[in-house]
């Protein structure tokens, strides 16, 4: 069946699909949450590998960057929904991927309104890259929504390295955490943090070794589940029925995946990879 899409001037095939776009293999976690509620929406994926790391980038080059390459790749294969799974990208590009583009574009939001309810010692954690830390729009949030509640901002750079390793197949270690969880734990009002919001998409690739190294059991908050709560809103937006079963991924990289690091990552959705690299 054919459906028109009021959003997209292409019109949508039997195989509604969705872009995840990211630095780097953050793409998974959210991924994985998309697939967990929609297993019928196609997975794209558009990993600027050519632009990794985003955390350490300035703001005037990653702007247009992210506007570039995410719109080139949208062209490519043709999604539905441009899914930014990227809180990078997300907090410093959203208004201009939607200026840019005539699909939906879905952004990954720092779970702090959540993390505001939940919290019952009144302080919670905000673990992220340096960009996400220290933006404007993460600073807003906050005031906005974190209701009097203290928030201790951790620049974690190095979480979004362990990922990739460890979806390289590397052992992430005690040791390799420790910088990390010492910047939550032992700062001023670390005693009293009760959760940690994970608003890097990388990092809840390294849940179960940052609940295991933790001086003391916490929650560990990310925002994945809501992104596809959100896609699937679009769907029905943009009256996309979903079939039993996916179609075939498409896995875009902005660079050469010359090791085929990036292929072994993203195995577990079997895309067909491509390199964007001109
Ligand atoms: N996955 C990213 C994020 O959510 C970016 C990691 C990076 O490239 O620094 O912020």
């Amino acid at each position: 069946m054919q459906f028109e899409s009021a959003h997209s001037n292409k019109g949508s095939t039997e195989h509604p699909s969705a872009l995840i776009f990211d630095s780097g293999v953050g793409a998974i976690s959210i991924a994985r949450e998309i697939r967990r509620l929609l297993p019928g929406l196609t997975l794209h994926f558009g990993i600027d590998n050519g632009f990794y790391p985003y955390g350490t980038k300035r703001e005037e080059e990653l702007r247009p960057r992210i506007v570039a390459q995410a719109s080139r790749m949208m062209a490519r294969c043709g999604a539905d929904i441009l899914v930014v799974g990227c809180n990078t990208a997300s907090t410093l590009a959203l208004p201009q991927l939607r200026e840019a583009l005539s699909e939906p574009v879905v952004g990954v939001v720092p779970a702090v309104k959540p993390a505001a309810a939940a919290t019952k010692t009144r302080t919670f954690a905000l673990i992220a890259t340096e960009g996400t830390v220290n933006r404007n729009y993460t600073r807003e949030l906050i005031e906005q929504f974190a209701n009097g509640n203290r928030v201790i901002n951790v620049p974690a750079p190095e979480l979004v390295h362990l990922a990739e390793a460890k979806l390289r197949g590397e052992t992430v270690t005690a040791a390799d955490l420790e910088p990390v969880l010492h910047r939550i734990f032992h700062t001023a009002g670390g005693d009293k943090v009760d959760i940690a919001v994970l608003a890097c998409t990388h990092f809840p690739l390294l849940r179960d070794e940052l609940d295991r190294y933790a001086p003391r059991p916490i929650q560990w908050l990310d925002s994945g589940a809501a992104i596809a709560r959100r896609v699937q809103w679009w769907l029905g937006e943009l009256q996309l029925a979903l079939p039993a079963s996916p179609g075939q991924s498409q896995l875009l990289t902005s660079a050469a995946d010359s090791d085929g690091r990036i292929a072994l990552a993203f195995a577990e959705f079997a895309p067909r990879a491509q390199s964007m690299a001109s």
